[in-house]
């Protein structure tokens, strides 16, 4: 019964090499987006997630508004260079699925249970994270490529000209950047650890 769910599980892979093009149509993705949301779990079934689906000329404004911010920063050199490359590849993609926590959401639940306020935070990491997971897997089942960023989750000013420029409230917090389209390569090859070491059994 799980063998197709587990394959499905072993496709999802990190594609850098992504078009501008998509052969999967804008209302599908929108619904596996809107699906992976309602079914994703969330502690205490909060519903703290939330995603934004970018395409177009909107996926553009939000990387230049990325690459503006990450690389402002930066020296001049090599290294900037090679950024300014990564970010273009990002933006040169199809659309992106930016991933949040409601922190509204969230400061509820830790204030009508204060005996866990200091784990909902990270349950609601947890959260996104499994979300980002099944959007991405389906993406990839799509025959998509996609890749997972974090530059968006790094400077307050640049969440603020998100937030600002997509009118989203102030308190969906950033978690992740999901740029993705048809690819124009397939994922580089993935080392595996010992599983052994990694897996403990136990039974009695
Ligand atoms: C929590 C998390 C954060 C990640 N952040 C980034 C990131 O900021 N940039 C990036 O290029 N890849 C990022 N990745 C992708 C990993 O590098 C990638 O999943 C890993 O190398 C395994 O490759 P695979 O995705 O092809 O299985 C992240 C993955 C996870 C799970």
């Amino acid at each position: 019964m799980s063998a197709a769910y587990l394959a499905a599980v072993a496709t999802r892979r990190t594609t850098y090499a992504l078009t501008a093009k998509s052969s999967v149509s804008d209302e599908k993705i929108a619904e596996i987006i809107k699906h992976c949301v309602k079914h994703c779990p969330t502690p205490f079934n909060t519903q703290s997630s939330r995603a934004v689906l970018v395409i177009g000329a909107e996926n553009t404004k939000l990387w230049d508004m990325v690459s503006e911010s990450a690389l402002k920063g930066m020296a001049e050199g090599d290294q900037k260079v090679a950024q300014a490359g990564k970010l273009k590849a990002f933006g040169g993609g199809y659309g992106s699925v930016l991933f949040f926590e409601d922190q509204a959401v969230v400061d509820a639940i830790s204030a009508k249970i204060p005996t866990l306020a200091k784990q909902f935070p990270v349950w609601s990491n947890n959260a996104t994270g499994m979300l980002q997971h099944a959007v991405w897997t389906a993406l990839c089942l799509e025959g998509l490529g996609a890749n997972l960023q974090h530059n968006g989750a790094y400077s307050d000013e640049l969440v603020a000209d998100i937030h600002k420029t997509f009118s989203l409230p102030k308190t969906w917090t950033s978690t992740a950047i999901m740029p993705f389209g048809d690819p124009a390569a397939g994922p580089g090859e993935k080392a595996f650890g010992s599983l052994d070491d990694r897996v403990k059994v136990f039974k009695a």
